[in-house]
Order: structure tokens, then sequence, then C-alpha cells
């Protein structure tokens, strides 16, 4: 049976989180950015009695510098240690693998299955633990936002609403009965939440990321004359969490996508 410990690495007033896998295999789920490996992921594997010598993978959630910026440094530490993602993220730092949609990783005594969640990024992926029924999804499903970036950060809409649908199908089958998020973002009852426990849980909280999704969506196609910032600030107004985002370049950027996909016909 596989031990599972969602880590939270403090980052921009909230945290980053990584899931640290241990069974025959130890595997690491990204690794937040540089700094964070010398400090807090060191001593996050001592508390679990590892060293960075006993990862036998480190296999990241999509290449975004708050999520696989720590590769470096950890490769640095243990040169031989594969690191791995979706093939469509493979392209930003040096990956020893690359996994498509499906495919497996061998934990000895547990599975571990990469399911493609795009929308957020192309590449943005969950993972599955099959024996314990735990996903970990990155920043692939992010409520209505963080208290970081106010804001969710998507770049393909129906890529997202698909991803929604295929995880909520996932919970009602059974499949998985725990989602562990990559940051703390805002529920349905405008709280910040990190994990979700049940498909109870689990099936309004992705609802609520469509729905958010949706209307960001519809406010940018019934007011194509606004401009980028105008709309952000309308939109944050609607259906933003904090007017003081602890990063606050990150507002525009999914106004920004959805206005270019209205121009060019794709949304
Ligand atoms: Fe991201």
């Amino acid at each position: 049976m596989a031990k599972i410990t969602h880590l939270k690495y403090p980052w921009n007033g909230g945290w980053v989180g990584m899931l640290l896998i241990q069974g025959k295999k130890n595997i690491l789920l990204d690794t937040a950015v540089e700094e964070a490996v010398p400090t807090f992921l060191k001593d996050a594997l001592a508390n679990a009695g590892l060293t960075f010598q006993d990862l036998d993978y480190v296999i990241n959630t999509h290449e975004h510098e708050d999520h696989s910026g720590g590769n470096a440094a950890i490769k640095k530490i243990v040169p031989n240690c594969p690191t791995g993602i979706h093939v469509e993220g493979s392209h930003r730092y040096p990956f020893d693998f690359t996994l498509t949609d499906n495919m497996c990783v061998d934990g000895g005594d547990y599975t571990l299955r990469l399911l493609h969640t795009p929308g957020h990024s192309p590449d943005a992926s969950s993972f599955l633990i099959e024996e314990e029924g735990v996903v970990f999804t990155g920043d692939s499903f992010q409520g209505s936002g963080a208290e970081f970036s106010s804001l969710i950060l998507i770049q393909n809409p129906a890529l997202y609403y698909a991803s929604i649908e295929k995880m909520q199908k996932l919970a009602n089958d059974g499949v998985y009965h725990k989602m562990y998020l990559g940051h703390e973002f805002v529920d349905q009852n405008k709280k910040l939440c990190s994990e979700l426990n049940g498909k109870d849980e689990i099936i309004p909280f992705l609802e609520y990321c469509k729905q958010t999704a949706m209307n960001y969506v519809q406010f940018c196609r019934e007011h194509r004359d606004m401009t980028i910032d105008e709309c952000t600030d309308a939109i944050d107004d609607l259906y933003g969490y904090t007017k003081t985002p602890l990063m606050p370049f990150l507002r525009t950027i999914t106004v920004s996508y959805l206005k270019q996909r209205i121009k060019d016909g794709t949304l």
C-alpha cells in the first residue's frame, strides 16, 4: 500500500502542492520552484524518512515554472533520477521521458496512471494512484481562482470542459474518491480548498470549475468591444476572488487567450 503525502511549499501568499508517493518505488509529483529543493523539499523528504537518492522518479503535472521549476536542482543532486512529463510539456525543460494519456508508471506495489486533463495548458495532466483511488491534479482544475491570481488561468476552455467531464465521470464510476489540488483554489463555497473527499465534494467542485470558465467565456463574447484590461477588471468584479492578487500580472492571461480565440473564430 502506497503512502501518500500532499506537500505544500509556501509560495506567493499561498502554496504550491506536490505529491510524494512512497511504496516499493518512491515518486515525487511536481517540484515547485528551484528554491524549494534544498530547503522545504529536503526537509519534507527527511520527514518521510527519505533523501533525494531514494526517489525513483520525478514526474510533473505540467511544465509551468511553479510546478517543474525544481527539477534541475533535483537533477544536480541525483542526476540519474528520471524526470517525466506529458509529451506536450516536454519543450521548456529537459525531461528524460514523456507520457501520453493513460500511460502508467509501475510503482512496484502501486500503479500511477497519467490522465491527460488539458485546458489550463496543453500538457496539464492529473495523476491517478489506481489502488488508492487518489488523484493529484496540479493546476488542471481551479475553482474560481486563487489568491495569487484572483482569476483562473486557462488557455483552452473547450479542453477544460472536456477534462472536467472526464474527471466527473471517473469520480462517478468510483475510479477515484480523493482529489488533491496543486494550489489553494477557491471552491463553490468561496473557501480556499486544497483537497476534495468523495464524489459528493468532487463533482460539485468540478461543476463550479466549469461554470466559472463558462461565465468568463460568455462575458468575453458579450463584450468584444472591451479592452483586455477592461474585460479583466469586469470579470474580476463579477467572478474574481480578491481585489489585491499577489501576482496581479497573472489576472489578464485568461482574458487575453479568450479574446484572441473569439477574434480568430475558435471560440
Ligand atoms: Fe500552471
